[in-house]
């Protein structure tokens, strides 16, 4: 009976029962049988969480590339290893082999050397979606730097932040990108986010949409004549198991975002196992996920997992509007994509369009559909399931989250009998638990709670860079010796769960999980506000679009209130994107508040929910008097 890849529902309750009975046995038989190691573990783990301390797969040594790369090149050298396809349809796609990735990331880890980036320098990558992000991820973990990669949606401000907290030397970028029938200059957003980033000692720029740079000198460099120049082999650093791969951001209840730091063989193990097991990959299968690198889902389930087992990943440049709605079912057709990932709110705007746009392609390549990144709604799931799977396709409900590092609960396609709007059951070596307020589990089904994480896993998040205290404080006080995810969940009659949504103050719009704190500074930072507050409301399409109550400094302020909402949009865009900024904005003089000062955010939904009907009671805050105020503003 094989342990890495499930193939019946007997074998996978058999796994399952092993995994939480011997979990260490369990994640040592994955991690033994398909890897290239340099040297072995001398324990599988060692861990204590009250102090959120976990190592795992102990002294072995490694380097992550050498099993996304090197160790297929023997049998699928000549394999495709990565399909760009670019975000002009004209623009031919580009198929590179698994012998083409390697020179191509050997070289460009030999440039990085060149350029003075050493083992556990920290190198920002803000870029779009072309091969140029891939092999620049990996050309990082080639030499054992950490790659911090920024989403390139995201404002000058919030790449300074980022590249502050984490010191990077380096920048990788671009001239602009390309996203539909617009251009962005990212290298301007570089200029200007480095003014205040001094510890960037270098940026390499790639050419992508010839837009006008100005290049600094001493800093900035083309990359192409340097990669011309470079040797197509590298010899790859040898990394301890908990080396740092990478940091990636991710917000938080305070204004300053989080560096989740991942480290090196446990994050290969749990990806690697996760992308077969989830989506049934074959040799031959052509592989994709919408999501952009920017984010987790694009590091583990566009990159690394797909690459550790040796599988063709495309990579999207564009859009899914452009050059219209039927872009995402030309490409599946166009490539013959085998499984298909993406993300509830895509799949919400591409359900609005007229159905001609999918219908038009039979779509029959493909044979597992995926969604991850907030709950999918039941209709979603039935057009999902009917226009794009042919009811034929099993579709994954994926939850898991930047911090878990892969994929936690979700359906295993031809093995999990899937359930509208459910992400199931556990994978192997993943123990949930719901819990109650009392800070006790919540045994048997049928059951709704705060949905925590009981035993370690390999590919969790070690720390929150610099600072390891509120990786403590945030993960593991709140429910102590659990991890808390910070997801309410239900369990149903048969023990499948179903994530209900968050529970603590992060809002998930278009699947991008935004802080409310970060937000609120923004508007705060604007000269006529005195305070504000931020809450999501449902969307048809965004899943949670966002609604601002703000308080202006002088009562009455006499400028013109749509001037206002725009500026504090613009300031919002600016400091961290433009997919934070507010649908609805409301101009209070209060807001409703506990006697210890905390903003009652309960009561902020429902009034932007439209819903008035059960404030619960409100006599013991400090100002009751201000929620029929702010009731009859909204009305
Ligand atoms: C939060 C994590 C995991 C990659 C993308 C998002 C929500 C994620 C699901 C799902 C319901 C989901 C949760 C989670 N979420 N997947 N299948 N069903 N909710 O990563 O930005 O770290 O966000 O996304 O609320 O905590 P992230």
């Amino acid at each position: 009976m094989s342990y890495y890849k499930i193939d019946s529902l007997e074998h996978y309750f058999k796994m399952y029962k092993k995994s939480v009975r011997e979990p260490r046995k369990f994640w040592d038989k994955i991690a033994d049988e398909h890897f290239t190691w340099y040297q072995k573990w001398e324990k599988v783990i060692e861990f204590d969480m009250q102090e959120a301390k976990f190592n795992w797969f102990v002294d072995a040594k490694l380097n992550i590339t050498k099993n996304c790369i090197d160790r297929h090149l023997a049998r699928r050298g000549d394999k495709t290893a990565i399909i760009f396809e670019p975000n002009n349809p004209e623009e031919l796609a580009q198929h590179i082999s698994y012998n083409e990735l390697y020179a191509k990331v050997a070289k460009m880890a030999n440039v990085l050397r060149e350029q003075g980036v050493k083992k556990g320098d920290r190198v920002c990558i803000y870029l779009p979606m072309i091969p140029e992000l891939a092999v620049s991820v990996l050309a990082c973990a080639r030499i054992g730097a950490i790659h911090s990669v920024v989403f390139a949606g995201f404002s000058s401000a919030a790449v300074s932040s980022r590249i502050n907290d984490s010191e990077c030397k380096m920048v990788i970028t671009s001239d602009g990108s390309y996203r539909g029938n617009k251009v962005i200059d990212l290298k301007i957003i570089v200029d200007e986010a480095l003014e205040k980033s001094p510890c960037v000692e270098k940026v390499l720029v790639v050419k992508r949409t010839n837009s006008k740079v100005t290049m600094k000198a001493d800093r900035d460099i083309w990359l192409q004549p340097l990669l011309d120049e470079a040797v197509p082999n590298n010899v790859a650093e040898i990394m301890d198991a908990e080396d740092p791969l990478f940091i990636l951001y991710t917000s938080g209840s305070t204004g300053k975002p989080k560096g989740m730091v991942h480290t090196t063989a446990g994050y290969m193990v749990q990806t690697a196992y996760s992308f077969k097991n989830v989506f049934n990959y074959e040799e031959n299968d052509v592989y994709w996920c919408t999501a952009d690198i920017g984010w987790i889902t694009g590091h583990s389930y566009i990159l690394y997992g797909p690459l550790l087992n040796g599988a063709t990943t495309v990579i999207f440049e564009g859009v899914p509007s452009y050059p219209d709605f039927s872009r995402f079912w030309e490409i599946i057709e166009k490539h013959q994509v085998n499984q298909f990932y993406t993300a509830p709110t895509a799949i919400r705007a591409l359900a609005k369009e007229n159905i001609d746009f999918v219908q038009r392609f039979p779509l029959k390549s493909l044979k597992v559909i995926g969604s991850v990144g907030e709950p999918i709604n039941e209709e979603a799931w039935h057009w999902y399931n009917a226009h794009v799977g042919g009811k034929r396709c099993p579709l994954v409900d994926t939850w898991w989250q930047t911090e878990t590092g892969s994929i936690m609960i979700s359906p295993i396609p031809f093995v999990t009998p899937t359930k509208p709007t459910y992400a199931s059951l556990p994978l192997p070596g993943i123990q949930p638990v719901l819990m109650d307020e009392l800070r006790n589990e919540i045994e048997g089904n049928q059951v709704t709670g705060s949905l925590c994480i009981k035993f370690p896993w390999p590919s969790m998040a070690r720390t929150i860079w610099g600072d390891h205290q509120r990786y403590k404080e945030t993960y593991f006080t709140a429910f102590p010796g659990k991890y808390f995810t910070g997801d309410g969940a239900l369990r149903d009659e048969v023990g499948y769960y179903r994530i209900t949504g968050r529970v603590d103050d992060v809002i998930i719009v278009s699947g991008h999980n935004l802080g409310t704190a970060p937000i609120e500074d923004a508007i705060n930072e604007h000269p006529a506000v005195a305070e504000s507050a931020i809450v999501g409301f449902p969307h048809d399409i965004k899943g949670n679009a966002l609604y601002g109550y703000v308080i202006l400094k002088e009562v009455g302020e006499s400028r013109n209130q749509e001037n206002l909402a725009n500026e504090i949009n613009q300031l919002i865009s600016d400091q961290i994107g433009p997919i934070a900024k507010l649908d609805t904005i409301q101009f209070v003089n209060g807001l409703p508040k506990t006697r210890s000062g905390k903003i009652m955010r309960r009561i902020l939904r429902k009034i932007a929910e439209g819903d008035f009907s059960n404030f619960g009671d409100i006599s013991t805050l400090l100002n009751p008097e201000i929620v029929e105020e702010i009731k009859n503003g909204k009305l």
